[in-house]
């Protein structure tokens, strides 16, 4: 019987070992990897552990690229897996071979690492992001929009040159249009199934914050700082490896510092960055601290908590239980709901969760709402 493919993994066969340690950098927080420096060992490790996708470079010894990719093809259980050929050079007839060979897509180095992502996510995401075009242009723009910038942080990131805040903003302003015409579960469906876990938390934080922010009597400019403040909560993920995110276990403590390490990551690169608000760092800062002083990095309690962290860490532990995880499903909204107003009810500022009951999660539970299996549980990270 045919093994079942991990939606997940990415088998990287490049004879250049620089390049595939590049790569496996590149989609750290993203995927997990395989990674295979010639073709009896790729082709082993791709019989054993199935990956959703595969990127090939130039020289796979003893061979070159293209020919394994020829190879591959002949497999049968690899014949219909994405496979993206990553050229040395970008000439015609090498890219024109590689696709005659079976690639799915070519690259050419130097590339960003925002058009690695894009180039395998048009691949993993090609039916989701297709239904995309389905959709009302507002709810449409607000989902192409903020992928693009949240893919482009990376780059960012990598260079080490500011963060474009206004674009990131601007890319937000549709979301914010978008979920007080529609509503969230629109927004929500369409994201449910995309492969990048940091960019549909971090979306679904943005669209319920901006809704939250209207339901409390914001102003729209108001509304538009709290949903880029969500977009950019989580960014310091980005720098968190894809295994110890979802880690199927407990995590040990070593493992727990390294994740909470995101929030420090977070603002650090936020504050890399003159034209970012205090409001946004203060959300991205503090979205973990807890008004009984149990949260983190910090353990601030009470006054010190900014109110936008206040309604960023509801909208984020919401968000975080009804997302399904690897160690859990997801909860029912009703269910999350439940639990954070009778177990972290010292934890949280009670009169903003009222106002979220009413102006977020009323709206949520509307008729149309899907039913989808129900675990308690506190988030993780
Ligand atoms: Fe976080
Ligand atoms: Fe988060």
């Amino acid at each position: 019987m045919a093994k079942a493919v991990d939606k997940h993994l990415i088998a990287i066969v490049d004879g250049n070992p620089r390049h595939r340690e590049q790569v496996s950098a590149a989609l750290l927080s993203n995927y997990s990897f395989a990674t295979f420096g010639d073709v009896t060992n790729a082709l082993m490790g791709l019989s054993i552990a199935p990956p959703a996708l595969i990127l090939v470079g130039e020289q796979v010894p003893p061979s070159r690229g293209i020919s394994f990719i020829k190879t591959l093809r002949a497999e049968r259980a690899l014949t219909q897996t994405p496979v993206i050929f990553i050229s040395d050079n970008g000439a015609p007839d090498v890219l024109r071979a590689a696709l005659e060979a079976g690639a799915n897509d070519c690259l050419f180095k130097p590339y960003r690492r925002s058009t690695l992502v894009r180039a395998i996510s048009v691949q993993l995401n090609a039916r989701i992001e297709g239904q995309w075009r389905m959709l009302p242009a507002s709810v449409r723009d607000a989902l192409e929009g903020t992928l693009t910038v949240f893919n482009s942080i990376a780059d960012i990131a990598d260079s080490g040159a500011p963060i474009q805040y206004l674009a990131i903003a601007e890319s937000c302003s549709p979301l914010v249009d978008a979920v007080q015409a529609n509503g969230p579960r629109v927004l929500f469906d369409a994201v449910k199934e995309h492969d990048n876990a940091t960019f549909t938390h971090s979306f679904r934080v943005a669209a319920l914050l901006a809704l939250f922010g209207g339901a409390i009597g914001l102003p729209r400019s108001q509304q538009l700082l709290l949903a880029t403040g969500g977009l950019l909560h989580d960014v310091g993920k980005l720098s968190v490896g894809y295994a110890l995110l979802n880690k199927r276990d407990a995590l040990t403590a070593e493992e727990w510092e390294l994740v909470r390490g995101h929030v420090t990551a977070s603002v650090a690169f936020l504050r890399s960055c003159t034209d970012v608000p205090r409001g946004i760092v203060a959300m991205a800062a503090q979205h973990h601290e807890r008004l009984d002083g149990s949260g983190y990095p910090a353990g601030l309690e009470g006054s010190q908590l900014n109110e936008l962290a206040r309604m960023a860490a509801i909208a984020d532990i919401f968000a975080n239980m009804t997302e399904a995880q690897v160690y859990r499903d997801a909860a029912t909204a009703e269910a999350a709901f439940k639990t954070m107003a009778e177990e972290m009810s010292q934890q949280l500022d009670l009169k903003l969760l009222q106002r979220f009951r009413e102006g977020v999660l009323d709206r949520l539970l509307r008729p149309e709402t899907q039913v989808v299996a129900s675990v308690d549980s506190p988030n993780r990270a």
